[in-house]
């Protein structure tokens, strides 16, 4: 908890803070192995072609589901199929299903809405409407209550399992607001539940420390052989993580002329190719763009965007990347906003999301390709931002918080998990629901 969310927390601050109206940042609930996925039933709603498939999802997931509103129940999650809204006159059924219930969803509560593609529904009117009202619950929400959108393509109804294990539970604790696609695809059921990904193996990027080294202990604590790469300067901190996550350590400047090959060395020799991979380190050298000197922009491209480019070239052209493989960039609400001080950051975060729609639609079939777009994330990236703008940042969403580099870990998971094979070309923020770009 940091120091304003500490206080808010207290007696004092309860007051203060309800008095004057200030952020109240609740305690997110966040994934904990053997705690339920949400505190209390889902009641599911609505009535279209998705009904059955995520009736079914949500109970594989141990929860309880009803059906219709009880007198004095809090909800873990409301639940409503969409799919079948085909008019603008029936978009009223939203209105009745959420409003009597909106007030009884527990803390830390769950709204998912599904539906279809609006350019591949009957009323894509409609269907493009669903956005605005999920966009907006979310930003209603108290209490760390979140709300998202999921779009699942004709055929795709069988490939939504993964999804819904992500939002519905404490995994997506610091997403909101999102709009999820899923599309038609063979979906591969993990023989263990709780490790899904047992035999895969996993490349992350700057997995020295921060949201590197989180996203290296989540694919870790999922099953995964994780090899984790940083700049030899790292060593010490990079080893400690390696050994952490039972993993294997690889010293390697991205940037460097021979680093592709070398990956790929690396990723074919000890381990017969690679499964995951998560394209995280980056960096700042922030500047108004008068002010920047030629060494900064060239700094940022090489590291965010260009040694991207030429790792995931050769791993293909080494065919290193084995079957429904993933590869996950780690975008920024910076590459959709555009930021004061960052034209050379955002050129490449931006880059990132064309790196997703260009390779997703190449590798379809045989890999997916998604990206999280972190908003404001506790590490010590946005510790060494001066204090009145971090402390925007931290507030300037539904959630009035900083995320934590698990909370960015978990979306990378959820892309990596083998049943996600439908999560391609997604770009998922995880920013609490930040106004900035929304
Ligand atoms: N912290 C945030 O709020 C935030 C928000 C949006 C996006 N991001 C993105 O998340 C990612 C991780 O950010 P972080 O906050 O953990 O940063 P960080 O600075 O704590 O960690 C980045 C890691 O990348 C490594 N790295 C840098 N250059 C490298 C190179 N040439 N070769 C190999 N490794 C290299 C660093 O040594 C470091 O360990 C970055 O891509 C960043 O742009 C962070």
């Amino acid at each position: 908890m940091d120091r304003y969310q500490s206080f808010a927390r207290s007696g004092l601050g309860r007051f203060v803070v309800g008095r004057l109206g200030l952020p109240d940042p609740y305690p997110l609930r966040r994934h904990s192995p053997g705690k339920p996925p949400l505190d209390g039933p889902v009641l599911i709603g609505g009535g279209g072609r998705l009904a059955d498939p995520v009736g079914a999802a949500v109970k594989s997931l141990g929860l309880d589901v009803v059906s219709g509103p009880a007198e004095g129940e809090r909800y873990g999650a409301l639940v409503f199929d969409a799919s079948g809204i085909d008019s603008v006159e029936r978009l009223r059924e939203l209105y009745e299903f959420f409003q009597p219930v909106i007030r009884s969803l527990g803390p830390c509560g769950r709204v998912v809405v599904f539906g279809t593609p609006p350019e591949r529904a009957e009323s894509q009117i409609a269907q493009r409407a669903l956005e605005g009202f999920t966009r907006s619950v979310g930003k209603e929400l108290k209490r760390g209550g979140t709300a998202q959108l999921v779009h699942v393509e004709p055929g795709g109804e069988g490939a939504i399992g993964s999804t819904v294990r992500f939002l519905l539970s404490g995994r997506s604790a610091y997403v909101s607001g999102q709009v999820i696609r899923i599309g038609a695809a063979e979906v591969e059921a993990p023989s263990d539940a709780d490790r899904p990904l047992t035999g895969k193996v996993a490349l992350v990027t700057g997995a020295a420390r921060g949201i590197g080294a989180a996203i290296a202990e989540v694919l870790g604590r999922d099953g995964a052989t994780v090899v984790c790469l940083d700049v030899p300067a790292q060593g010490d901190e990079l080893s400690a993580v390696a050994n952490r996550v039972g993993g294997t350590a690889l010293q390697l400047d991205i940037t460097a002329s021979d680093a592709p090959a070398r990956i790929v060395e690396h990723l074919t020799q000890r381990h017969g190719g690679v499964d995951v991979v998560v394209h995280n380190a980056g960096i700042t050298r922030d500047r108004t763009l008068g002010r920047m000197d030629a060494g900064r922009w060239d700094a940022v491209v090489a590291v965010n965007l260009a040694s991207q480019e030429r790792v995931n070239d050769a791993l293909l052209a080494a065919d290193a990347l084995r079957p429904n493989g993933r590869i996950v960039g780690v975008s920024s609400i910076a590459g959709i906003a555009g930021n004061v001080g960052q034209t050379n950051y955002a050129t490449t975060k931006a880059g990132v999301i064309g790196m997703v729609d260009s390779l997703s639609r190449r590798l379809a079939g045989r890999a997916t390709v998604n990206a999280v777009a972190p908003g404001f994330i506790e590490t010590r990236m946005t510790a060494a931002v001066p204090l009145f703008i971090r402390e925007a940042g931290r507030r300037m969403n539904s959630l009035s918080q900083g995320g934590l580099p698990v909370d960015v870990a978990e979306a990378i998971a959820w892309f990596a998990h083998p049943a996600s094979a439908g999560v391609n070309g997604n770009v998922v923020r995880v920013c609490g629901q930040s106004l900035l770009g929304a």
